[in-house]
């Protein structure tokens, strides 16, 4: 396999990349931001190109000279940023994920995976429960941007045969995330005390926004990607994440229980209570992914702090 990881510098792709050189495999990083210190516990077992999506020519020539068969689409802004910076969030994930398509039907890849988020959900919802049939209406850039994201996908798989494949994924927990995005105190609640500093929450105590450990966000793009194309209905797929939804204070509560001096305290943030407030209330139904192609979560809140620690202490340099 020739696999290419758009976004590999970032908390999810750097762990994929990971995961992939473990399988056996020298996948090729494309980040606009230089290599990630996640990536310097494998060396040099992978290709590094710095480029961005919005140039279609850097795509090209990369999957190219590489002779690129699979492409993890993980590369692109997050949602904080992307409300700050529409205009910069159009040009990565909207031209850039276009891009991405584009040079995959023209240099004839064979699978496109797309890592796609919750956050296409938002007004109009007449049930708490969301699957996979439920209307996508964002109020967000960020969701905007990744629901077309997953249409393109759909239409270049009717249309040009590629092999299109995306999961929606909760908040993705895991250390060493720099890009702040609208949920991030999940894994922020667990990093700054590890680091000795005292970290402010922005959400209430009862806040449940659904989350997964970042171990089991990479195990389910594999799985996906791995699965028999015939198997592969539904295309895009929600994912639960542990279920059910912790809450901020159960996080708080589950991190003390461990990290006994951990200084964490709750100030609800007007602005961010509004951006969760919708996310916060829904609960998510991952039934297609289980029955198309097998997923199951494995991590479970104590699991997930527990291992976030270890990770964390046995990678101090890199993460400090
Ligand atoms: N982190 C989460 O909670 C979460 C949840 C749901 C979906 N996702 C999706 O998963 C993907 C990866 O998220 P992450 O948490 O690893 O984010 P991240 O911010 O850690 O990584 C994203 C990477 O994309 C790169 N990038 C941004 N714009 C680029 C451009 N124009 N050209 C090239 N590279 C560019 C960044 O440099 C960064 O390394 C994103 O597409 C995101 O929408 C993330």
């Amino acid at each position: 396999m020739s696999i290419l990881i758009t976004g590999g510098s970032g908390l999810i792709g750097a762990s994929l990349t990971q995961m992939i050189v473990e399988l056996g495999e020298h996948p090729t990083i494309f980040d606009i931001a230089p290599i990630s210190p996640a990536l310097r516990k494998i060396g040099s077992k992978f290709e590094y190109v710095q480029g961005s999506l919005d140039h279609l020519p850097e795509l090209l020539n990369t999957i190219k000279t590489k002779a690129v068969d699979t492409i993890f689409h993980l590369g692109g802004m997050l949602s904080i940023p992307s409300e700050k910076r529409p205009w910069a969030s159009f040009q990565s994930n909207v031209v850039g994920t276009f891009n991405v398509l584009e040079a995959a039907r023209l240099e004839k890849v064979k699978q496109v995976i797309y890592s796609s988020t919750i956050a296409t959900y938002g007004k109009d919802i007449q049930s708490n429960v969301i699957d996979d049939l439920t209307l996508q209406r964002p109020t967000t850039m960020y969701g905007a941007t990744k629901v077309f994201g997953e249409l393109l996908g759909c239409v270049y798989a009717r249309k040009f045969g590629i092999d299109f494949r995306a999961v929606r994924f909760p908040s993705v927990v895991g250390p060493g995330g720099k890009t702040a995005h609208m949920s991030i105190y999940h894994s922020w609640a667990i990093e700054e005390p590890l680091k000795g500093n005292p970290y402010e929450i922005y959400v209430d105590p009862e806040t449940r926004i659904p989350a997964i450990y970042f171990k089991d966000a990479v195990r389910a793009l594999w799985l996906l990607s791995r699965a028999k194309r015939e198997e592969i209905k539904t295309m895009v797929y929600n994912i639960a994440g542990l279920t059910p939804p912790y809450s901020a204070k159960e996080l708080v509560e589950t991190v003390r229980s461990r990290i006994p001096d951990a200084r964490l305290t709750f100030n609800p943030d007007p602005t961010m209570m509004e951006l969760v407030k919708e996310i916060g209330t829904l609960r998510f139904n991952e039934e297609r992914s289980q029955s198309e192609w097998g997923w199951k979560t494995s991590y479970s809140l104590p699991e997930m702090v527990d291992d976030f620690i270890k990770e964390f202490n046995q990678n101090r340099s890199i993460y400090l």
